[in-house]
């Protein structure tokens, strides 16, 4: 079986390998802590065993909550925001059809998500969307008291509510929630709703292994035993005691922790598969959140090519030498495709006649390597044999536990985010919220004096 590789080759022209390899010791104490529950943040570090640990009986539980709703349903609206929505939107958007909604027939419910943001035109178009539709709902939340989350659900239920009747909606809905905390849990209590617990040492940007996106992805018809076993896979290619010149979580975290003292303060993550546009979003959350605090911290970016080589490229080529990139490449595409041979030839494209439109595109990846290498910009290659769940599985838990070890290796808490409240307590004051009385006048005062 073939696995997800990692080329940092591209980084020693920055870097030098030794240098990245003195860096062993702290890599190897940095992956330590975690499975030894003993860094910062050591309260939410469950998601290291997850993959080992996620018993059967759970599997089959999500299995039979799945099988059930996708006889009853053609949309499943999965409502969440951040870490409770992203990771299985990565996933589904990975290996999805890109037309999927335009197809006649699907075997699988189609996947919307809700409450990652408060326009008002995106939910009035998915209710009109949602009108003539079966749809269920999936609302996620850890702290059960989002707002953006818990305005879409309030929403969405109503309507789902008068659509089939309360008896009827109460089953198809499905909560995933705190054990026992949070509004969300109280409610899913009152109305008897089918509820999945996230784990309490689990935070939101490392939760897809957990209900948060094995229930939604199960309905949504994908193999979740397949992204587990990638993930169990890399779980063991990952442990503190493999060598980091064999450990791709180690050799990543290594590179980019060095490159960043050497001031390549922005990563690109960037892909030639546009299926992974969400799965760089579910990566930016996790490095943002995770690194970006105390004044420190990479910033995460990034880029699909080659669309983005044509807005983008100048600047990445040219621009302030503060880049690095990340690329994940994908061997083999699951389809074929031949650029046609042209008796005329007005396009001057007979050159290319026959090759498969893979082998242009993964032409354009190695050019544009060599040309950002040179012009500045180090290279990280990670290459996925294929695209599909147990690759995934890999590649999420190894960007999950490179993430870990590059928040110990800057020396902060990768598992809080205290950043986040800045805005909330704000938009809480502006709406004059109860509670926020004192912060509500502060408010006003700072507004009218402008
Ligand atoms: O990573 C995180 O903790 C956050 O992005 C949360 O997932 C996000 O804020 C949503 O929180 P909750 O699941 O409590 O609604």
């Amino acid at each position: 079986m073939e696995n997800l590789r990692i080329d940092i080759s591209n980084v020693y022209g920055f870097i030098p390998e030794e240098e990245i390899l003195s860096l062993s010791q702290k890599t190897r104490k940095a992956s330590q802590a975690l499975e030894n529950k003993t860094g910062k943040g050591d309260d939410f570090v469950g998601w290291v065993t997850l993959p080992s640990s996620i018993a059967e009986a759970d599997l089959k539980d999500i299995e039979q909550t799945a099988s059930r709703l996708r006889k009853e349903i053609d949309i499943l609206v999965v409502i969440g925001i951040g870490g409770s929505y992203l990771g299985t939107r990565a996933v589904a958007e990975a290996l999805s059809h890109t037309f999927l909604h335009l197809k006649k027939k699907t075997e699988n419910p189609l996947i919307l998500f809700a409450g990652q943001n408060i326009g008002e035109d995106y939910l009035n178009e998915m209710l009109e969307i949602l009108e003539d539709k079966r749809f269920g709902i999936a609302v996620i939340s850890k702290s059960g008291t989002t707002t953006e989350p818990a305005i879409a659900f309030r929403i969405l239920k109503e309507r789902l509510e008068a659509k089939t009747g309360k008896k009827k909606a109460r089953e198809l809905i499905i909560s995933i929630t705190d054990a026992t905390r949070g509004a969300l849990r109280t409610l899913a209590i009152q109305e008897g709703y089918k509820t999945f617990v996230i784990p309490d040492d689990v935070g939101g940007r490392y939760s897809v292994l957990t209900p948060v996106g094995l229930v939604p992805l199960a309905i949504g018809g994908f193999d979740i035993r397949a992204l587990v076993a990638g993930a169990q896979a890399m779980e063991k290619r990952t442990l503190s005691d493999v060598p980091q010149a064999e450990n791709p979580a180690a050799l990543y975290a290594a590179s980019r922790f060095l490159l960043y003292l050497s001031g390549k303060k922005i990563e690109l993550l960037a892909n030639f598969e546009n299926k992974l546009h969400y799965l760089a979003e579910w990566w930016k959350q996790l490095y943002g959140e995770s690194e970006g605090k105390e004044g420190r911290g990479i910033f995460p970016a990034s880029v699909d090519f080659t669309a983005d080589l044509h807005s983008m490229g100048q600047y990445i080529q040219e621009g302030e030498r503060s880049l690095m990139e990340t690329v994940i490449s994908v061997k083999e595409p699951q389809t074929l495709l031949r650029i046609p041979e042209d008796q005329d030839n007005f396009d001057k494209l007979n050159y290319l006649s026959g090759k498969r439109l893979d082998a242009v595109n993964k032409m354009a990846e190695l050019g544009t390597m060599l040309a950002h290498v040179d012009g500045g910009v180090p290279n990280i290659r990670i290459e996925l044999p294929k695209l599909n769940e147990y690759y995934l599985g890999q590649l999420m838990y190894f960007f999950e536990k490179a993430c870990g070890i590059s928040g110990y290796l800057l020396d902060v808490n990768p598992f809080d985010q205290p950043g986040v409240e800045a805005y909330k307590k704000n938009m809480f004051a502006l709406l004059e919220k109860p509670g926020f009385e004192e912060q509500s006048r502060k408010m006003k005062e700072r507004l009218s004096s402008h």
